[in-house]
Parts: C-alpha cells; structure tokens; sequence
C-alpha cells in the first residue's frame, strides 16, 4: 500500500517534469536523468521514481526505451486538434457499394515510392534472416516434411506459445481454447459465419477497416455503422441505444490501435462494452491485431479480459507484426468453438503446418519479444515523424488522430480536399495512401485519409508527405480560387 506521503512525492518529481515539458525546457527525443540519479537528487526511493515515470508514461509524455532509459515523447509545437466522434448516416446501401475497394486494390501500386496505403510493417522491418532460419529448422526436424494434414484446431506448441502470450493482458487461456485460422481475415470469417446467418445485423465501429465491410457484404449482412471517437474508440451509448431498439446478431470490435482511427478504448469501456454484449447476448467479436503494437509500458488489455459467459470471440494474427505472407492467425472462440471446429473443416481443413511451425520455432527461441521491442520502438517514433510532418507541410485546419500504438493515422482535411481526387494526383507522383471514403459504405469521409506509417522513415518519404501535404494546399486554394470567381 502507498501511503500519503509517497503518493505526494512521486506526483512532485512528475509534475516538475511535466513542466518542464510542456514549457519546452525538455524538448522531443530528450532523456530524461537516470532513476538512480534522481533517486540521489530528490532523497527518494528508486520506486517513487519509478511511480513517477509510469505516470508521466500513462500521459504520453515520455517512454522507456530498452537498455536506454527514458526519452520525452511529447513535442509541445506537434499539437493538433483530433478529428471529433464521428456521426454515420444509416441509410440503405447499395450492393455493389464495396466496389469501390476492389477498383483501388486495382489501382493502388504497392511497389510506389512512398507507400502510405498498405496497412502492413515494411520488409526491411521484419527479422527476415532470423524467419528463415526457424523455416530451415522447421523442414529439417519435421518427419513428413511437413506433408501431412495438421490437426483441424492447428499446431498445439504454436497455440500454447499464444495462450502464454495472453498473460500480457491478463489473459488466462490454454491452447484448448484457441484455434489456428489462415490470418486474422479468416478468424473473422469464421466468427462471423458462427454467429450470424445471411440477412443479420451486425455493428461495427465508423470509420470501420475495409476488409470487414467486404467480408460482411459477402456473407449478406447487413451493416450498423456506429458513431466512433478518435481517442476512445465506438461510442458505448449509440451501441446501447442501437442493442435496445434493433435486432443486432454481432458487434465487431477493433479496441486496441483500430484501423483506420487509431483509437483505443479505454478499460472501464471495454467492461461496458462486453456488459452489454452479455445482457443482450449478442456475441462480441474482437479483432486485436494491433494489440502487441503499444507504445506505452504495457500491453492494453482485451475485451475478451472481461468475459466471463463466452460471448466474446478474440481474433488475431501475426501479419502486423511478423509475417503477413505466413497466413497464419487465431481465434479463441469462447462458447463458439465446435460451431468454428465445424466452420474450419468444411471451409479448409487444415492450416498450413510448415508455417505454423515456423512461427512456433521462432517464439519459443525467445526471438519474438525482442523483435516487438524493436518494431515497436521503430512506430513510435515513426508516429512522431509523421505528426511533426503533418504539422510542417499540411494545411493548417487539418485534425489528426493521434495514435497511442499500431502504424495508423487518421486525418481529416478541409472540406474542399476530396481525397479521392487527392489521391489520383498523389499518384501522378507514385504517392500512395486510402482515402476516407475506403472505409465505410455511406457517403461520409470525403475529405478524410488513412496514412501507414509502417515504413523505415527516409528522406524520400519525408519529401512524399512533403508533396501530399502541397497537393492538399493546392486544392484548397483551387477551390477557394472557383468560389471567388463564381461571386
Ligand atoms: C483490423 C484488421 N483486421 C484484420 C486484418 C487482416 O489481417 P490478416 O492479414 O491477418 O488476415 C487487417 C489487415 O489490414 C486489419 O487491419
């Protein structure tokens, strides 16, 4: 227990530095003195230092760096307004809505210079050398060479190296809870096919990752878009007010680092949220791809944390964070699992086992957190270079989600930019990036874009931003230029 006195302390020494950085005398990328030598200067002990840290952590003004101690992450000329909640119409929609998406995976070039539209971690950022290797071992000790059938549920040493991983949140699932899927796309598939028949409802948050709108249109659901903050993630009201007035057969939720806002819901609504799925029982899917990718000290913790009745289907995979092209993914399906067993064997039997080993062989070599230190070290202050970017180079009425984790920003332009047409000229100068529009199937988001930072930052994709932000401009001016003339 803390008493009185240390809580005074610890508050003390971090609202001194606070101070220091919000009135700039500690500036972005500064360390901060070492535990031990404030420990000396304050008369302290090392833990009410430490408690200091941690809180100037929780309030994103600093973060630890493995084997160098703390830096402030906090840049006092970087502050932008965020976008606000967001408010979807919830009128019909067209069938063929999700076209859209399929005419710009046909447009959009992966190989252009400054890729801001894949929502995946570069190559160079990946531990390529160390993948192949655990794919040599992998080969060399399996006895069929890896021909045969795996089991339906998948390899149990990969599900138990993930059901350890739970820990991190609080988790206390074993393997036996937990199914291997091809990618955390086909968990969802399989969750959605579990819960819902063709002509169902499910809500989902707004702006909501397109994969989802195209799965759900595919399985003939129909689609609830849900008013969403930036920062706090679907608005748990809406969501109440929608499970008492509507028939609702699925929530999808993405709590952790959302694609495309960034939000993150915090604790008390994530326990609101399952709440509400149990009252109604109305089963709650959880995709956490972007889980393991915090900023902060500690992995955020799940909705599946705070399900104690089995509504709650958590989703994942490894394609944020290790090996998109491996395929290979999970779902804890709680009270759905023989319904998703079943699923699994008619719709693929089984998962490719070479790559599931693979993936095992490299976390239980201890190869995976240190990879997530760096790659998540490498997203942070990749966030930072982009805000700041933005800050230099867009127009000055731009709003900005501000991610606390993932490699993901929302921006939302002046009306007059329409970033499909944004688009068309970005990719004169092989830019890329997902215009708002990508992201839900109402007429909304027309001036708001999805920029990746997954990238290793270098002088072409500063001058990439650099160009986005002046085509921005340029059409803001255009406009502005047609208004006058039309008066
Ligand atoms: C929120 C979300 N869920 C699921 C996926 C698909 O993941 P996977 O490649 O593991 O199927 C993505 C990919 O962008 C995503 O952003």
């Amino acid at each position: 227990m803390k008493n009185a006195n240390s809580t005074f302390l610890y508050m003390k020494i971090a609202n001194n530095i606070e101070r220091q950085i919000i009135d700039g005398v500690l500036k972005l990328g500064d360390k901060l003195p070492s535990i031990r030598v404030l420990h000396k200067e304050y008369g302290v002990s090392v833990s009410t230092v430490q408690e200091a840290y941690y809180y100037l952590e929780s309030k994103s003004l600093i973060s630890s760096r493995p084997k160098s101690g703390y830096f402030v992450i906090h840049d006092k000329n970087c502050i932008f307004r965020s976008p606000k909640t967001t408010n979807p119409p919830q009128e019909k929609v067209s069938k063929d809505a999700c076209d859209f998406f399929s005419n710009f995976y046909q447009n959009s070039r992966p190989q252009g210079v400054a890729n801001f539209a894949w929502a995946l971690p570069a190559p160079e950022l990946l531990p390529v050398a160390k993948l192949k290797k655990s794919l040599h071992e992998t080969i060399r000790v399996a006895a069929d060479g890896g021909t045969n059938y795996d089991t339906i549920e998948g390899s149990v040493d990969l599900r138990r190296q993930i059901a350890q991983r739970t820990l991190l949140w609080g988790g206390n699932l074993s393997e036996k809870d937990l199914v291997i899927t091809s990618g955390c796309i086909n968990a969802l598939s399989l969750a959605f096919m579990a819960t819902t028949e063709p002509g169902d409802t499910i809500v989902v948050e707004s702006p909501v990752y397109f994969g989802v709108l195209q799965l759900a249109n595919q399985l003939g659901l129909n689609i609830i878009e849900l008013p969403t903050c930036p920062i706090d993630g679907m608005d748990i009201d809406a969501l109440r007010t929608t499970l008492e007035y509507k028939k609702v057969n699925a929530i999808l939720v993405v709590a952790n680092f959302n694609n495309p806002i960034g939000s993150i819901m915090p604790d008390k609504n994530k326990k609101e949220l399952v709440k509400l799925s149990k009252q109604h029982q109305v089963p709650l899917i959880e995709d956490d791809i972007y889980g393991d990718l915090y900023f902060g000290k500690n992995r955020p913790s799940t909705c599946k944390y705070y399900d104690d009745s089995g509504l709650v289907i958590w989703c994942s995979s490894f394609s944020k964070t290790l090996a998109p092209g491996y395929r290979i993914g999970w779902v804890a399906p709680g009270r759905y699992l023989d319904k998703i067993l079943k699923l699994k064997r008619y719709h693929s039997i089984a998962t490719n086992s070479i790559f599931q080993n693979a993936i095992h062989n490299f976390l239980v070599n201890g190869r995976y957190d240190h990879h997530l230190r760096k790659l998540r070290t490498t997203f942070c202050s990749n966030s930072h270079k982009i805000l700041r970017g933005i800050k230099k180079y867009f127009p000055e009425d731009t709003l900005v989600s501000n991610p606390k984790g993932g490699f993901l920003i929302w921006i939302e332009l002046n009306v007059k930019v329409d970033t499909q047409k944004l688009h068309e000229r970005a990719n004169k100068y092989d830019i890329d990036f997902c215009p708002g529009r990508m992201f839900t199937l109402q007429n909304q988001y027309n001036n708001c874009l999805r920029l990746s930072f997954g990238m290793v930052w270098d002088e072409k994709v500063e001058r990439a931003l650099q160009k986005l932000g002046e085509l921005a401009n340029e059409m803001i001016n255009e406009a502005e230029e047609i208004q006058v003339l039309s008066h």
